[in-house]
């Protein structure tokens, strides 16, 4: 069995003022019916999956089990962290209490924020990394890299994609976050793809990963576990022994430095959401480049981003080009679709007023 471990913690703040500290991306509308969290679960549930396991923090704990119960998925174990200590922790966390239910297993980590809009393709994407996980790798997953971008990590492949097909390739390298230069190397080198931070493997590699390389982690989150307690169905880890955990990414802790980590090329489609432009971009657009969303109305608007995010409130953008517009309630963005990416600092400018 594959246990799907989704992670649930981040703010993503390039989404305001859709997304809060208070509800972040991965439980909003942001595309189709479904929120990106029930899709993720939707997409690893079925023949072969667990019910999902569950790391969140205490405020999302019911968002998380409403949002399942909305699409009829039962989850396994929710594991409340006291505080986000980033993706190793919690990875770990998880591993460690699969170590007692399943511990033949392999587990499925992924975020739930991020949109794979083929869902058939993606499992069998993990359908194919799964000898590779039986065999004691520890299974990324590759995108074919469109930019130097320097907030993925990114991974060497030990041979060429080819056509992408579903099979895992082994890696040279894990390269996590490079700075532009290292970047633009890697995209011009042709032989790096983007690691797309879904994650298979057992959990016997992923336990023995952590033993190897990040060897302090374990004493605080065993004991973060053993001392937790059950709680109105969740399980809230010990705030005690978590707070001795390093904050420290998976991808730092453990990829960079294994050597035992292959790849499974997929080109069928991955965002992580990373903006108000991919959203536009993953939305849906006209011919002039327009997508709106909610009761919002483009008239003569050329590549324009228009949402409302109230069924009360309407939008109207008239001669924009190149525009992004968000209306909430209780905030309204507009931006130059060029710098998206410093939505960050609108957030950061406003929490400075508080
Ligand atoms: N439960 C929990 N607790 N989840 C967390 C925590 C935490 O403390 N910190 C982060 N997460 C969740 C985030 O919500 C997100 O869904 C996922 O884990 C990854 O964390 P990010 O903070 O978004 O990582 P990143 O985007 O900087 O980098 C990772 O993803 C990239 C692709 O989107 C890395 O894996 C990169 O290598 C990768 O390219
Ligand atoms: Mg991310």
């Amino acid at each position: 069995m594959i246990t799907p471990v989704l992670l649930c913690g981040g703010s993503g703040t390039r989404l305001w003022p859709l997304s809060r500290k208070s509800y972040p991306k991965q439980f909003a509308r942001l595309m189709g019916a479904q929120t990106l969290f029930q899709a993720s679960a939707e997409r690893l549930s079925g023949d072969g999956f667990a019910a999902p396991m569950v790391l969140t923090n205490s405020d999302f704990r019911f968002i998380v089990t409403e949002q399942l119960a909305e699409v009829g998925i039962d989850p396994g174990a929710v594991l409340i962290e006291p505080q986000g200590r980033n993706t190793a922790p919690a990875v770990l966390a998880a591993a460690l209490w699969l170590e007692q239910t399943d511990p033949e297993g392999l587990m499925l980590v992924a975020p739930s924020d991020h949109v794979v809009p083929d869902a058939p393709a993606f499992r069998a994407a993990v359908a194919a990394g799964i000898p590779a996980a039986k065999a004691g790798m520890l299974v990324t997953f590759g995108i074919k890299p469109t930019h130097a971008e320097t907030g993925y990590g990114y991974l060497e492949l030990s041979e060429d994609p080819g056509d992408f097909a579903a099979r895992p390739i082994p890696l040279s390298r894990f390269v996590e976050k490079p700075d532009a230069g290292k970047a633009a190397e890697m995209l011009a080198a042709g032989t790096y793809l983007w690691n797309a931070g879904i994650f298979l493997f057992s959990v016997k590699t992923i336990l023995a990963a952590f033993r190897a390389h990040a060897p302090d982690l374990i004493a605080p989150v065993q004991a973060a576990v053993a001392q937790g307690r059950p709680d109105l169905g969740f399980f809230r880890l010990d705030p005690e022994a978590w707070q001795g955990a390093q904050d420290i990414s998976i991808d730092y802790a453990v990829m960079e430095r294994a050597k035992n980590l292959a790849v499974v090329p997929y080109a069928e489609g991955w965002s992580d959401l990373g903006g108000w432009d991919a959203v536009w971009r993953e939305g849906g657009r006209d011919a002039a480049g327009v997508g709106t969303s909610g009761p919002a109305t483009a008239i003569d608007c050329t590549d324009t981003l228009l949402r409302s995010e109230d069924a009360g409130l309407e939008v109207v953008g008239i001669g924009l080009h190149n525009i992004i517009a968000v209306a909430m309630p209780d905030a309204v963005l507009v931006a130059d679709a060029s710098r998206a990416q410093d939505v960050k600092q609108a957030v950061a400018a406003l929490k400075a007023k508080q």
